[in-house]
């Protein structure tokens, strides 16, 4: 399983797990060193739980699933154990995103706080909204076995564009909770007069954008995708073999049959 600047791969790829790690450690020690800690009591602490599981589960999460079929020692693995994975990545992180949404409402409610005002909350309901959807349609387009090939390989740049598109949107989304809650929170001293928790906050937006920024870069490296892929894709660009003019990057949707393979096969793949 040779990779293209394996080097490069592992030093993004340590990279976006230590920036996303800290940044979950940042998230926590907010809410439990400078707020009220976290709790299911309608007050702040329950609101709480609304940036922790959203810094966890729907950026660290979802950034997780969106490279985990890059990882090159999963390549010998069959696709569909790697959707499994991918899907139940999401899954889970649409889970967090959730929970986090009930906090903030019943928080809102409990405290007799209007909803829905901002433009956070607009943009973000939209994009859970959105990124359910993308579930939906992920597990009906390629998990369901009955869906033609035709259709997953002419869907497959919109989930990846969407993707990618929803996972920026989401970091986006939680720079404009950061900046509100700041705002809102700090009064003596103000937000303007940076005390140590605005300083601290806004090192937490700075990591989630330097997460969001690798991860991109790992996922849009055409030479870092799973072997069969770049196959597929060279097959396209050549029209070489029969009927590819609709096989893109999903073309390797045909081998999810395929239990593990062995390092040779790969590689005796890849020089095809
Ligand atoms: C409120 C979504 C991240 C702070 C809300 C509301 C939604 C939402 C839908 C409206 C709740 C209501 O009207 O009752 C999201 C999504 C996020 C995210 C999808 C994912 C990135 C964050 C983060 C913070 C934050 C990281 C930082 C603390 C707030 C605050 C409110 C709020 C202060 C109450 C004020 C308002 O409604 O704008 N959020 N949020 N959010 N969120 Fe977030
Ligand atoms: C690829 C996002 C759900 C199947 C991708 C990629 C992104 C993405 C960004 C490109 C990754 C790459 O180029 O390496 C998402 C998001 C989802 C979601 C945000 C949930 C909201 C699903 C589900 C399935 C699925 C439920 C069902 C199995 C796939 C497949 C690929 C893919 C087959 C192609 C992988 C490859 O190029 O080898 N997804 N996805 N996705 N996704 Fe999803």
């Amino acid at each position: 399983m040779a990779m293209e600047n394996l080097k490069q791969f592992l030093f993004a790829l340590s990279a976006a797990g230590a920036v996303g790690f800290v940044a979950i450690i940042f998230v926590l020690r907010w809410v439990l060193h400078f707020k009220e800690g976290l709790d299911w009591d309608g007050g702040l602490a329950e609101f709480n739980w609304h940036p922790v599981l959203v810094v966890t589960g729907f950026i660290f999460l979802q950034g997780t699933a969106i490279i985990v079929y890059r990882l090159p020692w999963t390549w010998q693995c069959s696709k569909l154990m790697m959707k499994f994975i991918h899907a139940g990545l999401n899954l889970t992180a649409f889970i967090f995103a959730i929970i986090a949404m009930v906090a903030v409402f019943d928080f809102h409610n409990s405290a007799k706080i209007p909803n829905m005002y901002s433009l956070h909350s607009w943009l973000g309901l939209m994009a859970v909204i959105l990124y359910g959807l993308q579930l939906v349609l992920g597990v009906g387009l390629y998990l369901i076995p009955v869906t033609p090939v035709s259709w997953r390989a002419a869907c497959m740049p919109i989930h990846v564009y969407s993707g990618l598109f929803l996972f920026t949107s989401i970091i986006a989304v939680a720079l404009m909770g950061i900046t509100e809650k700041l705002i809102f929170g700090l009064t003596n001293p103000k937000y303007k007069d940076s005390p140590p928790e605005a300083i601290f906050v806004n090192v937490l937006g700075l990591l989630l954008v330097v997460f969001g920024a690798l991860i991109l870069w790992i996922a849009t490296r055409a030479s870092w995708k799973r072997p069969s892929d770049q196959i597929a894709h060279s097959l396209h660009t050549n029209r070489g073999g029969e009927d590819n003019s609709k096989a893109g990057p999903a073309m390797s949707e045909l081998e999810d049959g395929a239990s593990c393979e062995t390092d040779g096969d790969v590689r005796k793949r890849n020089s095809k």
